[in-house]
């Protein structure tokens, strides 16, 4: 399979996938590596693996709607089986999610549909919860809000802040998204109607 990996920042997600697409635990090549940001590590990541590394700085677009159709251009021209959101800080346009129905991942530091958007770590510590973690989850329109395919959980113990959780929480992002990449790259991970079904069985 051809993965598109979509970054704004470290890459580390990004490092974890690419690691096991080169190690052939994932049944799949990463095509390229996008960030909206020109001054994103996870670009040298890509270099460094010899992957294509391309910036579309979404600074030199006049709105969203232009944007993301320059966006879906450029990762359409890699013809990719899946699209990996991977630390890619950008709203999507609704034209965008549908044109990768079923075939766009995210991954997001809370155990959804716990805490969408921003300062997960911190308002999981504020609200006084023994467990937190990540969710890997199709993308649909709704932010953070698409069907779930796996989670990791921590405990939150007392001395723990934000910094701390997202230390632990990170670690688990790494071992949980190449492992969803992996099931789609097998074919045995798919979105229906009926919602997301892993070997045939509905989650
Ligand atoms: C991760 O915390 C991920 O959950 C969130 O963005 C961060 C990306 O980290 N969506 P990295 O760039 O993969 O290190």
């Amino acid at each position: 399979k051809r993965i598109v990996v979509l970054i704004s920042g470290s890459g580390s997600n990004l490092q974890a996938i690419l690691d096991q697409t080169l190690e052939g635990q994932i049944n799949g090549k990463i095509a390229a590596v996008i960030s909206n940001r020109p001054d994103a590590y996870g670009l040298t990541r890509a270099e460094q693996a010899g992957v294509d590394a391309r910036l579309l700085d979404h600074k030199q677009f006049a709105d969203r709607e232009s944007f993301d159709a320059a966006l879906v251009e450029l990762i359409d021209s890699y013809q990719p089986d899946l699209v990996v959101l991977a630390g890619f800080m950008r709203i999507l346009t609704p034209e965008l999610v549908r044109h990768y129905h079923g075939r766009l991942f995210n991954i997001h530091p809370s155990l959804l549909p716990k805490y969408k958007g921003l300062n997960t770590h911190q308002r999981a510590i504020e609200a006084g919860d023994d467990a937190h973690g990540c969710t890997v989850h199709f993308v649909t329109e709704e932010l953070d809000g698409g069907p779930l395919i796996v989670q990791a959980q921590v405990s939150v113990t007392p001395d723990d802040d934000a910094a701390s959780l997202q230390q632990r929480v990170h670690q688990l992002e790494h071992q949980i998204y190449p492992l969803a990449v992996q099931w789609f790259c097998e074919d045995r991970l798919s979105l229906s109607d009926a919602g997301v079904e892993l070997d045939g069985e509905l989650l």
